[in-house]
């Protein structure tokens, strides 16, 4: 397998073959990050779920892995889930002392019309998530009588010393408990209401501020078919006390995790060392409007850089802060700055084998409009576009021969910066764009704003192109190029 493929992320993970959605079980045991993915194996579209496989020692350079999770013939296809290290052996499945637990939905296909049912099953792994033995006893959580009953989230809470289950309920997030990995019992329910669509793989974790105050991030995905144009991926900042998430007053439909249309169903690491203390996610870079459709191949589907998340603490409600996990700047390969960008703007030539970051610096953006366009062969190109006024960013994808496959697809994506706009004048503008082929992650304000989306140009890259009317306000472009994770595979 050569991942060499004009289309192929080289710095992202993507499966060598088939179809990949959901991160699932993303947890750190001895020394590995594991990264379980929903993922159809005999074909390019979503299908029966079984759980892949891959293995990275620092979050960048992915291994993948046979077969985790395969979709069983008496509860069915392996849904999305979580795991859990048992370090004291509670479940009792780890004669040895300790070993892995998946929690995930099985989900039962019904024909005529009838949905599905969902329940949660577990599995257990003596051998360091390589293989997984199903539970005699699924589904360990039946199903309550809900159509949307799945994406078990599991860890452990400090303060009330139980396990914490969070679960999408429809248009609600439940709370299970339990005290030996094995039991759970209902403790709460919070209703996220009906603004965005189903709710899907909730995660709740707490992250520290930089004055040290714990503050509960309750994260949901939100299966938009009700209103496709949204931003997916939402979070609420609050309290959690082990049976009841309170999100603080005045965000009641939530924060916007991504405003790119590629951002879904992103989870947390568990099993990070306190030492290392990191809360760190990743999320599948896909939309389910137009997923089943993009035009790679043999694959179809590709996950975020892991991302480091902090807490932005200049706000009245703290907020999210997400950048690459800092293990990503190992790639960097070459490094060349531009300075006090004129009116004439500059082309840069770009390696089309390899992958890029651009880093921008912008002074007083409220006086400086510029256009960046990203060329391929054949005149071919997409742009990002800063309006200073609105202090909007705009990302347009549009003219890429391969874009009209969906008519979501083809909408831009736009971002307001909203600190630029209402804040002191003299801040500026920093941007860090990732780009790696058929993906570009965008970082706005050390991470405060993010925006992920795909692109796929029929033709390799050529260079980028920058034009401006801000008289030399753009301080600082510096480009670095990226080496491939996949070099020796
Ligand atoms: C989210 C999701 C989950 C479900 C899985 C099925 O993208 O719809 O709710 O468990 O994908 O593949």
């Amino acid at each position: 397998m050569s991942y060499k493929e004009l289309l192929r992320p080289q710095i992202h993970f993507s499966p060598k073959q088939n179809w990949m959605n959901d991160p699932n079980g993303c947890v750190f045991y001895k020394g590995v990050y594991h990264l379980y993915f929903q993922h159809h194996p005999h074909d390019n579209e979503w299908g029966p779920m079984h759980w892949g496989h891959a293995e990275s020692a620092d979050l960048i350079h992915w291994e993948e892995k046979d077969i985790a999770l395969y979709p069983s013939k008496k509860l069915g296809m392996a849904f999305s889930g979580s795991a859990v290290v048992d370090d004291d052996n509670l479940s009792g499945f780890f004669p040895e002392g300790e070993g892995l637990l998946a929690y995930y939905t099985n989900h039962l296909e019904q024909e005529d019309g009838i949905p599905g049912l969902q329940q949660q099953s577990l599995a257990w792994s003596s051998n360091e998530g390589l293989t997984w033995n199903e539970y005699e006893n699924n589904p360990i959580i039946k199903n309550p009588g809900l159509v949307d009953f799945r994406d078990p989230k599991v860890f452990y809470h400090e303060l009330s010393k139980r396990w914490i289950m969070v679960l999408s309920g429809g248009y609600s997030v439940l709370f299970y408990s339990s005290d030996d990995l094995l039991l759970w019992e209902k403790s709460g329910e919070i209703n996220i209401g009906n603004s965005f669509g189903v709710v899907e793989c909730p995660d709740l974790f707490p992250v520290k501020t930089e004055s040290g105050r714990l503050v509960w991030l309750l994260t949901v995905s939100f299966l938009s078919t009700m209103s496709p144009d949204l931003p997916t991926v939402r979070y609420f900042p609050g309290d959690f006390n082990g049976t009841t998430f309170t999100p603080f007053s005045g965000i009641k439909e939530g924060l916007v995790s991504d405003y790119g249309r590629d951002f879904y169903a992103a989870q947390s690491w568990s099993g990070i060392p306190q030492a290392d203390g990191r809360k760190i996610w990743i999320g599948w870079c896909n939309h389910w409007e137009y997923s089943n459709q993009i035009p790679t191949q043999p694959w179809r589907g590709v996950m975020s850089i892991p991302r480091e998340l902090f807490l932005d603490e200049n706000e009245v409600i703290p907020v999210l802060k997400q950048l690459p996990v800092e293990e990503f700047k190992a790639l960097r390969k070459s490094t060349e700055s531009i300075r006090d960008i004129n009116d004439d703007g500059f082309v840069l030539p770009l390696d089309p084998d390899l992958s890029h970051e651009f880093i921008i610096k912008v002074q007083k953006p409220a006086e400086c409009d510029f256009i960046i366009f990203f060329n391929y062969l054949k005149k071919e190109k997409w742009k990002l576009e800063w309006h200073s006024k609105e202090a909007l960013l705009e990302l347009d994808r549009s003219s890429l021969v391969s874009s009209g496959f969906n008519n979501l697809f083809i909408k831009t994506s736009v971002v307001e910066v909203t600190d630029l706009k209402e804040g002191p004048s003299n801040q500026e503008l920093d941007l860090r764009i990732i780009l790696d082929r058929s993906i570009v992650e965008i970082f706005i304000l050390g991470g405060k704003f993010v925006m992920t989306s795909q692109i796929f140009p029929s033709y390799p890259l050529v260079s980028l192109t920058v034009s401006t009317v801000c008289g030399g306000r753009i301080r600082e472009f510096i480009h670095h190029t990226l080496d491939s994770i996949w070099l020796d595979k």
